[in-house]
């Protein structure tokens, strides 16, 4: 079974017996999906994972069950639910997105006019468009081109290789069910072809799929080595007043973007002295991950001696951790016993 028609249909008829079952998928044959639903799936799914995804989207669609409802929503309200899933601009371009849906009366239909919408890119796009409308757009992420590097045993290492990869997920994009073919895809990248141990014995691609007949299944696909993450360093200041903690708002753009936080600075860029009179404390330091580099941030602790320079007051019990984007969580739980004493 070499032909790309064979290598479609074998995958579709795993996919009817062994899809995952999501809060945002139809199970097969699934033809048309509520384009809102897929489009929200997709944006929180850009690099977050399905099992993290999961709560938030039936909080999401709980909330604002319909594109409208999304777009009425208050921004503040929507960062806060958003708080946790990372890559905040996701959460701005999510509200802006909704609003010029709700504007235009519906969703676009074709992969050009949902791609001119904000945070939908060239991946997303085609997301929607296979998903949604069972579109023939073929829909190239992480765990597809795993998969077509090991069926045709792709020795380019990525990211050079990715070309050749779509190209060849391209050629496999069946005309019927493209839709569901996408998500095929992705569960069987995501359940059998794995990245480190790949169960090809249960495989329904295994009569078709060149590395394994080679042995080198695993070893693909193979990656150029990236650069090292570079580390930065930084401060935020937890500063109390009575019963209050100053917060402030961070600048809609770059890091953390429009999300309550602790005064901080260095690590972003924004060289800032204290927010405001204290003898400030140092407690300790925090690590976070970001996608471009690693940071180490001092935390100080302090009760203020007179009027903040930025930022606003906050009673200390309506301070909601879980509306705080993971590091300044971080940030919190460490000052938090503290701040008790
Ligand atoms: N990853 C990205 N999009 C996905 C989807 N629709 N289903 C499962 N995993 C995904």
């Amino acid at each position: 079974m070499r032909d790309d028609k064979v290598i479609a249909s074998a995958l579709l008829a795993w996919y009817d017996r062994h899809a995952r079952v999501l809060p945002w998928r139809i199970p097969p044959p699934s033809g048309r999906a509520d384009p809102y639903r897929v489009w929200l799936s997709e944006v929180m799914l850009q690099q977050t994972t399905v099992a993290a995804v999961k709560d938030y989207f039936i909080r999401f669609t709980t909330l604002w069950p319909t594109v409208d409802d999304l777009a009425a929503a208050e921004d503040a309200r929507v960062m806060a639910e958003w708080a946790g899933l990372g890559y905040y601009a996701r959460a701005r371009n999510l509200l802006a997105c909704a609003r010029a849906v709700a504007a235009a009366g519906g969703f676009p239909d074709s992969r050009d006019g949902l791609r001119a919408l904000p945070g939908i890119g060239a991946y997303t796009s085609a997301a929607i468009a296979a998903i949604a409308y069972d579109a023939p757009e073929t829909v190239v992420d992480g765990n597809v081109e795993r998969v077509v590097a090991r069926l045709f045993a792709v020795q380019t290492p990525l990211p050079a290789a990715k070309r050749d990869l779509t190209a060849a997920a391209g050629r496999l994009t069946p005309t019927e069910r493209p839709g569901d073919f996408a998500q095929a895809m992705m569960d069987l990248g995501a359940t059998i072809c794995t990245p480190r141990s790949p169960a090809c014995g249960i495989c329904p691609l295994i009569g078709a799929c060149d590395a394994r007949a080679a042995g080198i299944a695993a070893t693909l696909p193979r990656k150029s080595p990236k650069a090292a993450r570079p580390t930065r360093t930084g401060t935020a200041w937890v500063a109390r007043q009575g019963d209050a903690l100053l917060l402030e708002q961070r600048p809609a753009k770059g890091l953390l973007g429009g999300t309550l936080a602790f005064p901080s600075a260095s690590w972003d860029g924004r060289d800032l002295p204290p927010p405001g009179p204290a003898r400030w404390r140092e407690i300790g330091e925090v690590r976070h991950v970001f996608t471009h580099f690693s940071l180490s941030m001092t935390v100080l602790v302090g009760e203020l001696s007179g009027n903040p320079e930025r930022g606003y007051l906050v009673p200390l019990r309506q301070i909601d951790r879980d509306a705080l984007p993971g590091l300044m969580r971080k940030v919190w739980d460490m000052a938090r016993t503290e701040i008790a004493a």
